[in-house]
């Protein structure tokens, strides 16, 4: 029973909410906050203590809801009112006005008076957000243009969308779909691959792909931690809704009166003169100044009666909309070699070694070529003068050769057909795009896999850095992940470079690492396809290590977000008898194989040890383990006094006899079920 709810305390619910909601509008919209960041937190924590002691006073579209949704198996589609539509390109002036004179053509001069709106063009997501009454009912990625994806729970993350639009003078149409960009920031895109840096996680090529990877997430609490943010440019409304517009700056200007951001840098133009003008001032000096990437300006005619005359082109580009693109940051410089790279799933990467070279105001020395085929498409040889870009100011990337510039010299490059580090023979992936040195005890794997192990997002243990891994290996200390687990300071302190204190202090750390979830074990481990994320959903679901060692492929693919390629490589991997050996090493040495409980999940079998033979009817065997360890049991392989039931399949074997011999109780798996609380 929850108390009673006064009409104060709904009253101040009420008043909290607003407030909130009036200083996100100034934050994110107006860009000019009027409270400080404690007095927002201390605002939010009131009304959520008020709305956790008493739930009903909990609205949806309340600020402390924006998180919390729980992940999705799959995205669901959803059809756009009106397409989204893409836009045609103009390279040059030029083009622009190519693009005026077919206006001209088809709806006369009046085209020219009609003026035109200039804005950023955002380089991110396209989104539609649906707005019933003005409530946030809706969010979909724009998918092909008539068909997205449902991505509402992860929209709500996203602090600069309202979850509820101001009124606006009761100008608000009864249903409307808000169309804008999600983009990440350059300043939190380089953190997060900060992190991924120091996490061995492959790191996002560029902001946009880091936003859009983020928007289709299952779990929207991967979503919030990204930090995305939104501006909003165009409106979809049903046939005969009355908008208070007429005109695309009027929109621009309607929808930041409703509360949602609309990017700064706009200019309405009389003329296109005005706008090539515009185009020339963003390009030389707001461009750069940006916190977010922008590829080009959009130019469009700002009637909305005249946009309708003029339609769209095949159903996908507005004839009254155009993107001046700028020219990419592109440079040419010499290719010096090309060289591999052994990672620590063994995958053989080719990189670029450049003649120094400045783009975008960075000296690029070396560029990723990703694989052997990319190398034969573009048909690159050692030697060439080639085209390197700076894709969304980051990785750098080789565009090809300049084939006219070649002088005969130039060499054919193959990947070698041994690891350039331990010389066993390569072998492509199932897809026979990568390349990979199979051998699971290669140095050059075994050091990378280690310093991935000992990384933050994984065992995180202080004090070990790249270099004191390369000296335990050369010492011959540790060939794999386990072995740190039997370092003794007394060997540590026979090092260079290791005095009493910080051989004591690497072994402390060491120890204490063991102690980490299970999660950031499994993680650590380098499984292929499987980073932090993929491992956490793997520990979440089941349980401990045991559970997942024995789990098949399809019990793997049960997992919500987890695919094809990860659940084989996850089952091939455990199936290793180099892994289990590994295995069995790291239970010896008394690491953590358990995934801690976030949330109350049923404890219905806490403290039983289970043992489970047979076939069972549904459940396999990691399904049923998994299921076990959720609601607190033990799964262990062996009969003896200490177990507390074992749960009989078809062809039972000998551990039902021992169950029999031992008076312990036998239970099928229907009985199994109902004791969880899950009825058959
Ligand atoms: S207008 C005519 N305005 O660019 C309708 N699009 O290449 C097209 N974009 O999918 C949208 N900034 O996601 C428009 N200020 C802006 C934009 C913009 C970025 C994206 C949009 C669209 C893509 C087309």
């Amino acid at each position: 029973m929850s108390a009673p709810i006064s009409s104060e305390l709904a009253a101040r619910a009420d008043e909290l909410r607003r407030a909130l909601q009036q200083a996100n509008y100034q934050y994110y919209v107006l860009d000019s906050p009027e409270i400080s960041d404690a007095e927002y937190d201390r605002l939010f924590r009131e009304l959520k203590e008020l709305e956790e002691k008493h739930p009903s006073l909990r609205t949806a579209d309340s600020p402390t809801q924006r998180v919390g949704a729980p992940p999705q198996s799959q995205l669901a589609k959803h059809t756009h009112l009106v397409p989204m539509l893409s836009l045609g390109n103009a390279f040059n002036d030029a083009e622009l006005r190519e693009w005026e004179a077919r206006l001209v053509r088809l709806v006369g001069e009046d085209a020219l008076r009609a003026g035109y709106v200039a804005e950023l063009k955002i380089d991110g997501a396209a989104v539609s957000l649906t707005y019933e009454r003005g409530v946030l009912v809706n969010g979909a990625t724009r998918g092909n243009g008539t068909i997205g994806e449902v991505v509402l729970p992860n929209l709500r993350t996203i602090r600069d969308i309202p979850l509820r639009l101001r009124d606006g003078g009761g100008a608000l149409p009864e249903r409307i779909e808000i169309r804008g960009e999600v983009y990440l920031p350059f300043d939190r895109f380089e953190e997060i691959n900060a992190a991924r840096v120091a996490a061995e996680q492959p790191v996002f090529a560029n902001p946009r792909n880091a936003a859009a990877g983020a928007l289709r997430q299952l779990d929207p609490g991967i979503t919030a931690e990204r930090r995305l943010r939104f501006f909003g440019f165009a409106v979809a409304a049903p046939d005969g809704a009355r908008l208070p517009f007429t005109t695309q700056s009027g929109l621009l200007d309607a929808l930041q009166a409703w509360g949602i951001p609309v990017e700064p840098h706009r200019r309405r133009c009389d003329r296109l003169d005005e706008v090539i003008a515009f185009v020339g001032e963003v390009e030389t000096s707001v461009r750069g100044a940006l916190n977010f990437g922008i590829d080009g300006v959009v130019v469009k005619v700002d009637s909305l009666p005249l946009q309708d005359e003029l339609g769209v082109v095949g159903g996908r580009e507005p004839r009254w909309a155009i993107a001046r693109k700028f020219a990419p940051d592109i440079a040419t410089t010499r290719l010096l070699d090309i060289q591999v790279n052994v990672g620590r799933t063994g995958a053989l990467n080719p990189f670029a070694v450049l003649e120094p070279v400045e783009i975008g105001g960075a000296t690029v020395k070396l560029a990723t070529l990703h694989n052997e085929d990319l190398i034969r498409t573009k048909d690159l040889r050692i030697g060439d003068l080639v085209q390197v870009k700076r894709a969304g100011e980051v990785i750098p990337q080789v565009i090809g050769p300049v084939p006219e510039q070649r002088t005969g010299s130039e060499r054919p490059w193959h990947m070698p057909e041994r690891c350039p580090v331990c010389h066993t023979p390569v072998e492509k992936d199932e897809d026979n795009v990568a390349v990979y040195c199979p051998n699971v005890a290669c140095p050059g794997r075994q050091l990378e896999g280690l310093v991935h192990f000992a990384s933050r997002g994984a065992l995180d243990i202080r004090g070990l850095s790249y270099a004191r891994i390369e000296q335990l290996i050369q010492a011959g200390l540790v060939r794999d992940v386990a072995d740190l687990f039997s370092l003794r300071v007394e060997q540590l302190v026979s090092l260079d470079r290791f005095a009493e204190k910080s051989a004591e202090n690497l072994v402390a750390a060491i120890e204490e690492a063991k102690g980490r979830p299970f999660s950031r074990l499994l993680n650590g481990l380098g499984i292929r396809h499987v980073g932090a994320g993929a491992a956490q959903l793997l520990a979440r679901h089941f349980g401990t290590l045991e559970a997942l060692a024995h789990a098949t492929p399809d019990d793997i693919l049960q997992v919500r977000g987890i695919g094809e390629t990860t659940a084989h490589a996850v089952a091939t991997y455990f199936a290793n008898e180099t892994t289990q050996q590994l295995l069995a090493k790291l239970r010896a040495a008394g690491v953590n194989e358990r995934e801690p409980r976030a949330q109350t999940e049923g404890r219905s079998l806490a403290g039983c040890t289970i043992v489970i033979t047979g076939t069972l009817p549904t459940l396999s065997r990691g399904a049923a383990t998994a299921l076990i360890e959720r609601h607190g049991g033990h799964v262990v392989s062996s009969v003896s006094k200490s177990t507390s039931f074992v749960v009989a399949g078809a062809d039972p074997g000998s551990k039902l006899d021992k169950a029999r011999t031992l008076g312990i109780e036998t239970i099928d798996e229907a009985e199994l079920l109902r004791r969880v609380g899950e009825n058959p």
